[in-house]
């Protein structure tokens, strides 16, 4: 395949939001994927996740979206073009795409496999790379990106099943590894939608004890079922009795001023760790030093994941049998979709079919 192919070397199709007033009403669009160059790979898309941030999007609760968007970076299908210089995958193969398309490949975090920290990074939607070339999501027909930001689906996983995790997995396997989950350590997770139903799953597999935390009493067989060891609802004085109690919480639930922060850390033991994934649309509530000293809490914050991570990750996924539970949807009703993960309807994942030809 010839390496200097114009943008406009192919059409593409596209569930796209025009206007955030009307985020639910997704119209196709034709759009224009980037310059093919060298290393990268084009894949015929079957199934796309809908992450919260797909909702944060749309409705312009973060600022700077760039409209019309495809949103969608859960993605699945089958590899239907490579670059000449792409080593890791020939066409036919499963392959995915996450939160991210692209980086600069030369600074300190791109080689030190922290290029979810790339000053540079090229978010998968609503994002531009240095040329100007719009990068359009997984609402669509396919989807191109560079090979490091492409992963290889394991034969044991079915894509629909792997869709969800190439976002919501990744985003909770980072920080739980990276903060030392594992045997003799209990792991908090907050706020049980996406991310937070694979963070009880990926906790448990690598081992530590899990106290599921959620403002939602109806999902306590869930939350148990998905291996969870306590299940407490953050209701009025929940913390009390959990004083020191937890080593490290990784923390989805997606609200502002509503998050019990300083009743969360009041349960972490001494230098216990909680790292903040959700991103809700305004700032968390305010915070006094003195709710930080008591117990010498971190708090901090984490960025989908690496590649090498999102490998990791997939595999262990498949050793202990993680399971994305899904709700499976024509594409068409993104909308539908997006509102369902908007009023925390969903159990646990929208995964959407493609319904559209290429
Ligand atoms: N850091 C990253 O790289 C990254 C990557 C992906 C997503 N995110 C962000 O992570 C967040 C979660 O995404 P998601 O896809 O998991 O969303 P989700 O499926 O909607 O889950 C969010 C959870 O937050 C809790 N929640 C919702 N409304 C609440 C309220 N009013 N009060 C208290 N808790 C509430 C709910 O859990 P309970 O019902 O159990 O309380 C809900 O299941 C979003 O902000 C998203 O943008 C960040
Ligand atoms: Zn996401
Ligand atoms: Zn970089």
């Amino acid at each position: 395949m010839s390496s200097n192919t114009t943008s406009a070397d192919v059409q593409w199709k596209g569930y796209a939001v025009t206007d955030t007033e009307k985020w639910d009403e997704l119209k196709v669009i034709d759009f224009e994927p980037k310059k093919f160059e060298d290393y990268d790979i084009d894949i015929k898309i079957e199934y796309c996740g809908v992450c919260g941030s797909d909702v944060h999007t749309v409705t312009g609760g973060w600022e700077g979206v760039m409209l019309p968007v495809i949103p969608g970076h859960e993605i699945t299908g089958r590899v239907v073009r490579v670059g000449p210089k792409v080593t890791e995958f020939k066409v036919g193969d499963r392959a995915g795409v996450g939160a991210q398309v692209c980086s600069c490949f030369k600074c300190v975090p791109c080689n030190t496999d922290n290029e979810n920290y790339c000053l540079k990074m090229v978010s998968t939607y609503n994002a531009k790379y240095p040329n100007g070339d719009i990068a359009q999501g997984g609402y669509s027909t396919a989807i191109r990106a560079h090979e490091r930001f492409v992963f290889p689906i394991p034969n044991e996983l079915n894509l629909e099943q792997a869709s969800p995790m190439l976002c919501a997995g990744l985003t909770v396997y980072s920080p739980l590894v990276r903060n030392g989950a594992g045997p003799g350590k209990r792991v908090g997770i907050v706020g049980i939608g996406g991310l937070g139903h694979f963070a009880i799953q990926f906790a448990k597999a690598l081992g530590a004890e899990v106290i599921a935390f959620s403002h939602s009493p109806e999902k306590k067989d869930d939350a148990m079922k998905l291996g969870a060891d306590e299940f407490v609802v953050t209701g009025e004085g929940f913390a009390k009795d959990m004083q020191g109690k937890v080593d490290l919480i990784i923390c989805t639930a997606d609200v502002s001023e509503g998050i019990p922060l300083a009743d969360l850390l009041s349960t972490l033991s001494v230098n216990g760790r909680c790292i903040m994934v959700a991103i809700p649309d305004n700032s968390l509530p305010p915070l006094h030093s003195l709710q930080l000293i008591g117990n010498g809490a971190f708090l901090g914050g984490s960025h989908i994941g690496s590649k090498k991570e999102a490998l990791a990750m997939l595999q262990l996924a498949a050793e202990k049998g993680v399971e994305s539970y899904i709700e499976m949807l024509p594409m068409k009703d993104a909308g539908k979709a997006l509102k369902g993960v908007k009023d925390n309807s969903v159990r646990y994942r929208y995964v959407l079919k493609v319904d559209i030809d290429i």
